[in-house]
């Protein structure tokens, strides 16, 4: 008896014709990204357990529900990694890179968490992150902002604004959060029962609830900037003033205080913000997410060194990509139709030469009637076809077919010498890129 498989709820099979447009997403970071001084790192898949509980912080969704957690068969407790922050300041301390003055460094791979999917959100999804280390100054901030920015405009995504915040130095926080427990504790007795443990296990995330019971109690909490010390009130105008130097704009939001627990200071998300009508991301519009975290080092054992970084979800790039219709189209720039015996060795050989000549040319290893191969040749949206044929192997010329032009256009044939070809076939491919 056979069984059939599928893939875990949550988890996604990427796939073509899609992976064309995670291909782009991918090249696009490694070219912006390393131009910008940031080298890639990859750490494993799975971690010490408890370096996601110090980090992310033991109170935070992630940590209480979103985790695959497991012992392995040593007996040691190990996570999935949901983010990588914390495993590239593991790596960072490790490595000691620590002791270096200046670090940057970015990520592209999978991160899972058990969380309830929908549109844009998944168990197994996609970051692409970006971490500086070392440095305090408003300029490191905003060059990791500004990375975030021209990334997502090389890849020509639109409507995505970058919301602000300043979370404050840890030292500020005690006093905003007893003020906020003090605003939200009259009513508590009202909330549902994931507001109250929300209320009582952290209460900031209040703030970035999707309750509605509670928008107007909300809006009227007090603000963390109310309670921001002095030295971060003036990096956070040092932050705005240069962005504004460079021409990107942002809304301040004081209501973004993010879902990990090792922030202070700037925190930022870029939101997809649609035009009416169109909703290809549904709840899920956040596509990147980052802020300062300038004790984290320190806390995983480090010595002190600040560090500011974000982290993007490719998955939902990929959705808005392909709602905006930026999938590139591969196309082979020829299709050889073969004849069978030793005519097949000889067409065979050359779309292999032509191939390691590094032009896209394919073939039907099936062989078979000329008609199911140019039906093939139309399938695969090859742009010119020819038959191998014992005429065209004495004549070493081939009559080469615009696949793209109508029956009875005078371009629709031309005949191209064998030396010829792999030059006629480079010019064609270039008149048309295989990819925008
Ligand atoms: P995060 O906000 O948890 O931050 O995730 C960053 C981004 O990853 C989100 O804005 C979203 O685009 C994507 N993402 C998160 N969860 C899912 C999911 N279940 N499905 C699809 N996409 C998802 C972090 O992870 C921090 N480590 C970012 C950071 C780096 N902060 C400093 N450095």
């Amino acid at each position: 008896m056979s069984q059939k498989f599928a893939a875990p709820k949550g988890m996604n099979d990427l796939l073509p014709p899609q992976i064309e447009i995670w291909q782009v997403l991918e090249r696009t970071a490694r070219e912006l990204f390393g131009t910008w001084g940031y080298s890639e790192i990859r750490t494993p898949i799975v971690e010490d357990t408890a370096l996601f509980v110090r980090s992310v912080g033991e109170v935070t969704d992630i940590v209480s529900k979103e985790m695959y957690t497991f012992d392995d068969k040593g007996g040691r407790s190990i996570t999935m990694r949901p983010e990588n922050t914390a495993p590239a300041v593991r790596a960072y301390i490790e490595h000691g890179f620590a002791q270096q003055p200046v670090t940057r460094w970015y990520y592209l791979g999978p991160m899972f968490r058990y969380e309830r999917m929908k549109t844009g959100r998944y168990r197994q999804f996609y970051q692409l992150g970006a971490e500086a280390y070392g440095s305090a100054d408003a300029s490191q901030d905003v060059e990791n902002i500004a990375l975030a920015w021209h990334y997502l405009k090389a890849i020509g995504v639109q409507h995505v604004s970058l919301h602000l915040n300043t979370l404050g130095d840890s030292s500020d926080r005690p006093k905003y959060l007893e003020a906020l427990k003090a605003h939200f504790a009259p009513h508590v007795g009202t909330f549902s029962e994931i507001a109250k443990e929300t209320f009582e296990r952290n209460t900031m995330r209040l703030l970035d609830t999707k309750d509605e019971a509670l928008r107007s109690l909300v809006e009227s909490a007090p603000s963390l900037s109310e309670f921001v010390g002095e030295a971060a009130k003036k990096h956070f105008d040092e932050v705005k003033a240069l962005l504004t130097a460079l021409g990107i704009p942002f809304v301040i939001d004081p209501k973004l205080v993010r879902g990990l627990d090792y922030y202070t200071r700037t925190t930022f998300e870029f939101i997809y913000e649609p035009p009416a009508g169109d909703n290809a991301l549904g709840t899920a519009g956040t596509v990147c997410g980052g802020g300062r975290y300038d004790n984290l080092v320190h806390e995983l054992g480090g010595p002190e060194k600040p560090a500011v970084g974000f982290a993007m979800g490719l998955d939902r790039l990929v959705l808005l990509m392909e709602a905006l219709g930026k999938r590139p189209e591969r196309r082979p720039v020829l299709f050889v139709a073969t004849m069978e015996g030793e005519l097949k060795v000889h067409a065979v050989k050359l779309v292999t030469d032509l191939r390691a000549q590094g032009l896209s040319v394919d073939f039907d290893p099936r062989g078979g009637k000329i008609k199911r191969q140019v039906e093939r040749a139309a399938a695969v949206k090859a742009r010119h076809f020819f038959v191998y044929g014992q005429a065209e192997h004495e004549a070493r010329a081939f009559k080469i077919k615009n696949m793209d032009l109508p029956d009875g256009d005078p371009a629709k044939e031309v005949t191209v010498p064998l030396d010829a070809l792999a030059a006629w076939l480079l010019n064609a491919a270039q008149a048309a890129p295989v990819t925008p």
